[in-house]
């Protein structure tokens, strides 16, 4: 079976693209609620017929619970998610306890999940919340092969990177 893995956040699907490439076999899920991030992936998709993406445009907490079923997923990736990361928009942020469920539902057995953040709150708060559900691996730099926009950026100036690998 086709190993399906799931980005949210996409932004402007630098890792997409790259992880497509690293790993052609695999089927690489982007969601993204900035409709135009969205549009200029799939342009890209279409121009250089690449088959392994699918960009989604919309609320991750909307679409996941529509679209896999449990055990599905054998990747998710969290790069660089929040800009919400004070105390007062709490609320807002991606992973909160009742979603990190759902997507440790569905993980298959052994799936990994990868998160890293330039923000060290942020890290820390989300470190806490997913190793209260997955099992931590040893994680010192991005072991996948492909790099996000945000990563990059925070490469170029020197800014420090916060990062955990976690299995089901
Ligand atoms: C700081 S940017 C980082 C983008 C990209 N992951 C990177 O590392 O370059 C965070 C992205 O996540 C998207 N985002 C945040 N919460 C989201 C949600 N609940 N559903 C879909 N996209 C979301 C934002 O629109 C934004 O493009």
């Amino acid at each position: 079976m086709t190993p399906i893995e799931l980005e949210i956040g996409m932004g402007r699907a630098h890792f997409l693209f790259e992880r497509a490439a690293v790993q052609p076999n695999h089927q690489i899920i982007g969601i993204e609620y900035k409709a135009r991030w969205v549009e200029q992936a799939l342009r890209k998709q279409q121009r250089e017929q690449i088959y392994n993406i699918t960009p989604l445009h919309g609320h991750a907490w909307e679409i996941v619970p529509q679209l896999f079923k449990p055990d599905c997923l054998s990747l998710i990736i969290l790069n660089f998610p929040d800009p919400w990361w004070k105390k007062r928009h709490k609320k807002r942020r991606v992973l909160n306890e009742p979603f990190l469920n759902l997507l440790v539902s569905l993980l298959r057995p052994g799936g990994q999940f990868f998160f890293q953040s330039d923000v060290l709150e942020l890290f820390e708060v989300y470190q806490v919340l997913l190793e209260s559900k997955l099992t931590k691996l040893p994680c010192d730099k991005n072991p996948l092969g492909a790099k996000s926009h945000r990563e990059k950026k925070c490469e170029e100036a020197g800014l420090p990177i916060y990062r955990t690998l976690l299995y089901k």
